[in-house]
């Protein structure tokens, strides 16, 4: 396939130098603007699957008929926003709801989509029957070490063969500001819910019984502020996870993979493209893929941006593309790198239009590459144009993986 379309390529160059030395004043570039183009079909050139996370109310919801038609149309692979998240899948304790996850699934499958399930272990969006019962004792910690078996067993089962890739252990780690500048599994009251509950073996029994659920997924951790190596000392997290995954790999642990969810904001220094790559192929040497899983990239709402100051505005938008493009960048350059996910696509709603981080509640937004009326952003075509004119020698086909034994 690939070698057939070379030899076209071919045919076309020779026939147009050919063309050329005739008449050069008339040759016109007839290759189709990637702005015509799908973000999914312009990923296919690299075999990278270009995803978004799917916020399933909104695929019926007929004020905006937008929403499902970009989501469908413009992306080779999916993750559910909410839907397979432990609250939604069993609000009542022993009984499932697979409503929302189950239509997720379908709209995938309609669309020929790749699926990333998301996310097995988190202590986010639990349901409250569990994270109650916990605390009232009347749930016991040997109890709280079959549920979490019970529920990976039972939703891994429920999608085998579906998922490409799972988000198995999410946001294990804590961030540098938290611990004191040294980088520990969370073990505080608000979020080491796992760590305290079950015990620090919870991360490599997680990726044991999704394995046993579905041996050909691909099973990944995910965590944000991963985006590059920093100092490589105690308060770097990347480096803290790199020797995390290589610890699980040498005990045997299945796991097959490391997200970088790539939650950026254009009030921080961020990391280069090139800076970037490296993290990526520091990864891949450890025999693991790599993946882009949440990327979005927001702003500080100044009283400029919030008025719509057309300054303020350019600004925010070009250092979004920007950050947008490195993040892309980074993953293109390494050939373990599968999938390039934004997390939503529009700022009508994106989870930054709504979450208080630091700044009140959308205090930091326009985060997508489509604006809240979908027209695309400068980003949007920063991203095709990083998928359309790339190649050879940095820019290679994917390496295809298949779950470690
Ligand atoms: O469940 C209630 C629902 O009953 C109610 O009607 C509705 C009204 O607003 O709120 C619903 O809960 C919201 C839930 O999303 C489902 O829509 C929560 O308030 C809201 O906080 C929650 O936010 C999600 C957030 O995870 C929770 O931490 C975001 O949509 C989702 O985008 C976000 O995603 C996470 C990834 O899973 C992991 N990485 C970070 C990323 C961004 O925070």
């Amino acid at each position: 396939m690939k070698l057939r379309r070379s030899i076209l390529i071919g045919a076309v160059a020779a026939a147009t130098v050919g063309a050329l030395t005739v008449a050069p004043a008339v040759a016109t570039l007839t290759a189709k603007s990637p702005a015509d183009q799908s973000l999914k079909a312009l990923g296919q050139r690299h075999d990278l699957a270009i995803g978004t996370a799917v916020n399933v109310d909104l695929l019926s919801d007929s004020t905006q008929p937008q929403y499902k038609e970009i989501a469908s149309s413009q992306f080779s692979s999916v993750t559910a926003e909410n839907a397979m998240k432990w609250e939604s899948i069993e609000p009542t304790k022993g009984t499932y709801d697979w409503t929302k996850a189950d239509a997720f699934m379908k709209f995938a499958k309609d669309n020929h989509q790749l699926v990333r399930g998301h996310v097995l272990v988190w202590h986010n969006q639990l349901p409250k029957w569990l994270t109650d019962g916990v605390t009232a004792g009347t749930i016991t910690k040997p109890q709280v070490r079959e549920l979490l078996k019970k529920h990976i067993t039972d939703v891994v089962s429920r999608y085998k063969g579906q998922i490409w890739q799972w988000d198995v252990v999410n946001e294990a780690v804590s961030d540098p500001w938290e611990t004191n500048n040294v980088i520990k599994l969370r073990d505080d009251a608000a979020k080491g819910f796992w760590y305290n509950n079950y015990g620090p073996d919870y991360i490599a029994d997680a990726f044991k019984f999704a394995r046993a659920a579905d041996p050909k997924a691909l099973l990944f951790y995910n965590d944000y502020n991963l985006d590059a190596f920093g100092s490589g000392g105690a308060d770097d997290k990347s480096q803290f996870v790199y020797t995390m995954v290589k610890d699980l790999r040498a005990k045997g642990v299945p796991i097959d993979g490391v997200g970088s969810q790539g939650h950026l904001s254009t009030r921080y220094g961020n990391f280069d493209a090139i800076q970037i790559a490296d993290w990526h192929n520091k990864f891949a040497g450890l025999g693991v893929a790599t993946a882009v899983t949440e990327a979005d990239v927001r702003s500080l709402m100044t009283d400029a941006l919030k008025a719509n100051n057309s300054d303020a505005i350019n600004e925010a938008f070009q250092a979004q593309a920007a950050n947008y493009s490195a993040l892309l960048q980074g993953c293109l350059a390494s050939r373990h790198c599968l999938s390039f996910t934004v997390w939503g696509f529009d700022d009508k709603n994106s989870w930054t239009a709504t979450t208080d981080l630091g700044s009140g509640p959308g205090g930091e937004a326009l985060a997508a590459i489509y604006d809240a009326t979908y027209k695309p952003k400068r980003a949007l075509n920063t991203l095709k144009a990083d998928l359309a004119y790339t190649g050879a020698p940095y820019v290679l086909d994917r390496i295809p993986q298949r779950p470690r034994r």
